[in-house]
């Protein structure tokens, strides 16, 4: 098992190897002194995963409970997020007890920002059960969900106590969740561990599953150790989102998944920022090829022009000035601030 701790407010264990869940009881009992503990999980991983954590609980004496909600990214609304409220109160937690997520991102974020709220804020485990929520939603505490008006506009920070991640669940994740999951796993090779980058390619070396995982989780655990609330370092994660959210605004969330809109966002800066000779010649084509190789799209056909005024209404952008996320080279990423009105010609239109 590979185990590291984030130095939190409270401090939290990440535990990753293959199989663990069966064992997931071992690992909760010394962190609560919870009565009740009610299990949170869409529709997809219910019957999968959490009927089993549920039944394990109440094994060992928990009064454990389910609850499930539809899954996908169009339920990660505030009516979602009163349901589990609403089912957290009906089931009668106090303070002490426990609410645990077991899913993707959607559900990790919704039931760490309804954990957050629920009596002032009670304790939340994550058990992320895709590959994206596994390498980086399910650390660092931002909760939240998505108001008609864009993406994660509404949240808090919320640290889960343990975070358990059982790479066998990803034996049933759909393959386009798994390519998708790979287009963070890419950028933080890109970001910030070149070695990383280099064996994900099909030459590169032979790192197990649960080691590229460690070293995602270990990357996002340094960064929001320094920097929580993401004023400074945790900005680097952001690469190729300012453009990515642009994408996915430009196609209303349809037909292209958030890996997808990512990996083409840091390709487009990473060649922008080439040709403004900011970023060593070279780079943009090995992020392309890597992208190829999890069959994730290298181009969309929404006019730059149109991207770049979606850009400009990024919650990450000022009244003036946009922060750039770039890359000197593959494995260091820094931040570049530019001034709006020079958007355009960052990007040669
Ligand atoms: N909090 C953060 O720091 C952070 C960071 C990145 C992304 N996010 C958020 O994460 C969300 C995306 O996460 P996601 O891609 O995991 O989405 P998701 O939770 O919708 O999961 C993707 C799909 O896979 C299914 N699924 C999950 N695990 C499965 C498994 N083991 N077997 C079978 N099916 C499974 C889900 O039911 C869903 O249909 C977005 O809402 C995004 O905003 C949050």
């Amino acid at each position: 098992m590979l185990k590291m701790t984030v130095a939190a407010s409270t401090p939290y264990d990440i535990l990753i190897d293959r199989d663990i869940l069966g064992q997931c009881c071992d690992f909760i009992k010394p962190l609560t002194k919870a009565k009740k503990i009610l299990v949170i999980s869409d529709s997809n991983v219910a019957p999968l995963y959490a009927k089993k954590i549920v039944f394990a609980l109440e094994k060992e004496n928990f009064n454990a409970s389910l609850f499930t909600f539809p899954a996908g990214e169009e339920n990660k609304t505030l009516q979602t997020v009163y349901s589990m409220l609403d089912a957290m109160c009906r089931f009668g937690l106090t303070r002490e007890d426990l609410v645990i997520a077991v899913g993707g991102g959607v559900t990790g974020d919704m039931v760490g920002f309804a954990a957050s709220i629920y009596l002032r804020g009670i304790d939340f485990i994550q058990i992320p059960t895709s590959l994206l929520s596994q390498v980086d939603s399910s650390v660092g505490g931002k909760t939240g969900c998505d108001l008609p008006f864009g993406k994660n506009l509404v949240g808090a920070f919320h640290n889960p106590r343990l975070v358990l991640i059982d790479t066998a669940t990803l034996d049933t994740l759909p393959s386009e969740f798994f390519c998708d999951g790979m287009g963070e796993v890419i950028k933080t090779g890109a970001i910030k561990d070149e070695k990383l980058f280099n064996c994900l390619s099909a030459e590169g070396s032979d790192l197990s599953l649960e080691k590229i995982i460690y070293s995602c989780v270990n990357i996002k655990r340094q960064v929001v150790e320094n920097d929580f609330k993401e004023s400074g370092e945790r900005r680097l994660l952001n690469f190729g989102h300012t453009l990515g959210h642009a994408i996915e605004l430009y196609y209303d969330f349809k037909g292209i998944t958030h890996g997808e809109a990512v990996g083409v966002g840091m390709l487009m800066i990473t060649k922008a920022a080439e040709q403004n000779g900011l970023t060593k010649a070279g780079t943009a084509e090995k992020i392309q090829c890597l992208l190829k190789e999890f069959n994730l799209k290298t181009q969309v056909d929404a006019p730059l022009t149109e991207l770049l005024t979606l850009c400009r209404r990024d919650k990450k952008s000022t009244a003036e000035f946009i922060n750039l996320v770039l890359l000197n080279e593959i494995g260091n990423a820094y931040v570049h601030k530019i001034p709006l009105e020079e958007l355009e010609s960052f990007f040669g239109v």
